[in-house]
């Protein structure tokens, strides 16, 4: 009888207490451990929802665009006449910097006029410029040119740290190989500043120039057509496509070089028709 009184003055000082202070005090008649500050997360073993998705937390300007604009790209075009052998005179145009709209395409439109020829160019593209100009780049590929790597900002890489340098060049190649589904095997570090440490960092060939038209000093289309007329065979010509002048140039140059007996082809063809290997860790001014 005692222990049935008991019980019922423990279920009213209970009922009571509860009444007051709510339910953490009933909890801490029988486990003194529970706190006041309830976290619904914790109660319930869950995580709080989230507040953006991962994507949303990105820097917009930091994602390539989306290829979305490639409509007008043409259809594969064959890099015929070829393979290319040794006797062959031959000459590599390099373009660095693009692309750009209203330069690129033009020399795009050259090639694509002399396909039947075998044109092919090499442009140096920046990072910075594929992300503003996608289109340009699968044009480019789809008409047998080759697309090289010229880093994503234009450091001089002589100035960066191992890391700074790959993460300069692989950015460019990742992007590259989503629009042209080909990663580009060839570095040109700009302001052509290479050292052994540079020649260590880089994993692939660097490829310079010997001939040098300063379409970039000149502005000048006619000087840029004369420099690039002095070329020989095996030589790489390092010419610009971020101004009209240039592609000018280019416009003559093409039917003038056809018609002295050379053949214009990518710095990849010129290496592999002269039987020269392309390594990682050199540099390269001419295909001799
Ligand atoms: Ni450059």
């Amino acid at each position: 009888m005692k222990r049935c009184f008991l019980a019922v003055f423990l279920a009213l000082i209970a009922l009571l207490t509860a009444a007051c202070n709510g339910v953490p005090a009933i909890l801490g008649i029988f486990s003194p451990a529970v706190t006041d500050v309830v976290d619904l997360g914790d109660v319930f073993g869950q995580d709080p929802p989230p507040t953006s998705t991962p994507f949303e937390t990105e820097d917009p300007s930091a994602v390539p665009t989306a290829p979305a604009v490639l409509s007008p790209a043409p259809d594969p075009v064959d890099p015929t006449p070829g393979p290319y052998g040794p006797e062959d005179k031959l000459v590599a145009l390099t373009f660095d910097d693009g692309p750009y709209w209203g330069v690129t395409d033009k020399i795009l439109d050259v090639v694509e006029q002399h396909a039947d020829d075998g044109v092919h160019v090499t442009f140096f593209v920046l990072g910075a410029q594929v992300v503003k100009y996608p289109s340009l780049v699968v044009r480019a590929a789809r008409l047998g040119c080759e697309i090289g790597n010229h880093t994503y900002h234009h450091k001089y890489l002589t100035k960066l740290s191992p890391e700074e340098m790959l993460l300069e060049v692989e950015d460019v190649n990742e992007m590259v190989r989503e629009l042209a589904d080909a990663s580009p095997v060839l570095v040109r570090p700009p302001y052509g500043a290479k050292d052994d440490a540079v020649r260590a960092g880089v994993p692939y060939p660097l490829i310079l120039w010997n001939i040098d038209t300063l379409d970039w000093q000149t502005h000048n289309a006619e000087k840029t057509l004369e420099a690039s007329l002095k070329c020989a065979d095996g030589d790489i010509i390092l010419m610009h496509d971020v101004r009209a002048d240039s592609a000018d140039a280019f416009e003559k140059l093409v039917p003038q070089l056809l018609e002295q007996g050379f053949k214009l082809v990518t710095v990849s063809e010129l290496f592999a028709a002269k039987g020269i290997p392309l390594e990682a860790g050199k540099d390269y001014r001419r295909a001799k």
